[in-house]
């Protein structure tokens, strides 16, 4: 395998609406994300994904961009986009943008220009289609509810959007709409960022000839996936973008792509493929219900692990995937992975060690290194995501109660990892002086950097630690390359597996107990030979006494440990 300079890389995913304000606006901007570029240093981060700053009416938080050549005022200036870049790099840390091009904004020039000639050149860079007997051409619902064509006001046609309706679908199919993405894409590379994040880069290529078919809910619509899944030929797509952009610059691509075709993944992720890497989404996917968050699953640990470990053993033939435990879309992880009674300080380094030793491309969210959590809210009107209101009536006109609707929203509300950052206990965190644009989750007087910054046994302390031995130079290799084998299956809540490397013989083990009572591993064979690299309750010494005398390591609950056999 080829090496390339991001494989051993750990990224961080910044949502700068929610990191740090810095001139009391209520919203985060570059500033905070400057200032706080010496934080994220220290905690051992190489790559930071912004989630997108480009102007926009923010209708979906920035993924509705109006001037792909802007930085949103919100956020700042382009002398302090080009002044992150600059201190960065000063760090040797990369500046990795979200790449959102499957829509724009419908305030972007070219949907203007679309609406008012809606026969013109302009149309033709979105989907601009005939209805069907003075309806929508066919009945697929958008992600955000209702149907994904709106008609274009004063004409017969309709126009498509997968999203929102203020997130008009760009046609990849026209050959100009492709040319103006690439001399975009090459525009930001040239400033000298790492690479991209890319967004909901799997609808591009669609079939919005689909008729229309059997409802799927009350709505009388039917999932609008459909017309994704039944397109063929995207990789034509993503080769030549491949080509006219990320491969000139040597630039690092991740991208999110749900409902993946397993007979794809090398094409996608494989030495040559069209990126990077792509976000591990397989367990995620565990919780989807058919129908909305309504009937959204708990996680349950067998099935989660069982998931885990297919995903590692299929990707590590293929390339590297993206590791993550939660992003801007996702509710937390502490609260989403972890039994109740594990949602605690061990729990929540637990969770981050079989996480990052996992064989990818770690990835971080901001808040998740000092185990920020879920946040309760009384009432509907207190979230702010498109998504939620949406999945909230979605629930009610499935006839949950008010109650049950909420509690769903608590589950899987996108505003969960969205609330700000916690940086102190002082007013508002620490994260604004005025206003913040959402509020805040009350728990930040428990659970913030500065509090944990003074504790060496803290979740932030641990997460530098685990982090700088993903990284220390001795076991790099083996945590980097090595491959991933799966140890003490047949216990029920024991999570392990040993990272080996092929070039060194090296052999790293990672062993947690997500059970409620203790259990002790087997050791025997190698216990003349074991070192404990790290435990997050801080006993690596009498770990090691016990492997050593009696060839067994015991694990209470919530206990991990990293040995290297
Ligand atoms: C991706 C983003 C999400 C956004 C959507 C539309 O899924 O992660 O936040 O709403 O794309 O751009
Ligand atoms: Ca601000």
């Amino acid at each position: 395998m080829k090496k390339k300079w991001w494989h051993d890389k750990v990224a961080y995913q910044i949502y700068p609406k929610s990191f740090l304000d810095t001139n009391g606006d209520g919203i985060g901007d570059l500033r905070g994300i400057i200032s706080k570029l010496d934080y994220l240093k220290e905690l051992g981060i190489d790559i930071i994904w912004l989630s997108p700053i480009y102007k926009s009416p923010f209708v979906d938080q920035g993924y509705d961009i109006s001037d792909y050549y802007s930085i949103a005022e919100e956020f700042g200036t382009m002398e302090e986009f080009d002044e992150l870049i600059a201190e960065a790099k000063k760090r040797d840390m990369y500046i990795v943008m979200d790449l959102v091009v499957n829509h724009c904004s419908d305030q972007h020039e070219w949907f203007q220009k679309a609406l008012a000639d809606p026969d013109g050149e302009y149309a033709d860079y979105f989907y601009f289609k005939k209805g069907k007997d003075g309806r929508e051409p066919s009945n697929y619902r958008s992600y955000f509810g209702g149907n994904v064509w709106e008609k274009v006001p004063g004409t017969d046609k309709y126009y498509l959007h997968m999203f929102a309706k203020e997130q008009p679908d760009l046609n990849w199919e026209n050959p100009k709409v492709r040319q103006e993405i690439y001399d975009m894409v090459n525009w930001w590379l040239a400033k000298g960022l790492g690479g991209f994040r890319i967004d909901a880069i799997i609808n591009i290529k669609k079939d919005v000839n689909l008729p229309t078919c059997e409802p799927d809910g009350p709505d009388g619509l039917a999932n609008g996936v459909k017309m994704v899944e039944a397109a063929q030929g995207i990789g034509g797509l993503l080769e030549e973008l491949k080509h006219e952009t990320f491969e000139k610059w040597d630039a690092f691509t991740v991208a999110e792509v749900f409902n993946m075709r397993e007979d794809e993944l090398k094409e996608f992720i494989g030495e040559d493929g069209h990126f990077s890497t792509m976000f591990d989404f397989s367990a995620h996917e565990l919780t989807w219900g058919g129908h909305g968050w309504y009937d959204s699953k708990p996680i349950v640990f067998k099935e989660w692990r069982e998931v885990l470990f297919a995903s590692q053993k299929k990707l590590q033939n293929v390339g590297f995937a993206a590791n993550i435990l939660e992003n801007h879309d996702e509710p937390r992880g502490a609260s989403r992975y972890l039994p109740k009674y594990a949602q605690n300080e061990a729990g929540k380094k637990m969770l981050a060690t079989t996480s990052i030793l996992l064989r990818g491309i770690p990835f971080i969210y901001q808040g998740q290194e000092i185990g920020m959590t879920n946040c309760r809210r009384n009432d509907i009107s207190e979230y702010d995501d498109i998504s939620t209101l949406d999945q909230y009536q979605v629930a009610l006109d499935a006839g949950c109660s008010k109650e049950e609707a909420l509690r769903c929203c608590y589950e899987n509300s996108r505003d969960n990892a969205r609330t700000p950052m916690h940086w102190s206990d002082a007013k508002n965190a620490g994260f604004s002086e005025g206003t913040p644009w959402i509020s805040l989750n009350p728990n930040y007087a428990e659970i913030n950097v500065a509090e944990q910054e003074k504790r060496e046994d803290s979740v932030l302390s641990y997460y530098k630690k685990l982090i700088a031995l993903r990284k220390n130079p001795k076991y790099c290799e083996t945590f980097t390359y090595g491959n991933f084998a799966p140890a003490y299956e047949m216990y029920e809540d024991i999570l392990a597996y040993d990272r080996i490397s092929e070039e060194t013989g090296e052999r790293i083990r990672v062993v947690a107990n997500y059970g409620q009572s203790a259990v002790a591993l087997d050791l025997e064979e190698m216990k003349d030979n074991c070192e404990v690299l790290l435990s997050n309750v801080e006993k690596e010494g009498e770990a090691a006494r016990e492997i050593k005398e009696k060839g067994l390591l015991t694990l209470k609950s919530c206990e991990t440990a990293v040995i290297r056999l």
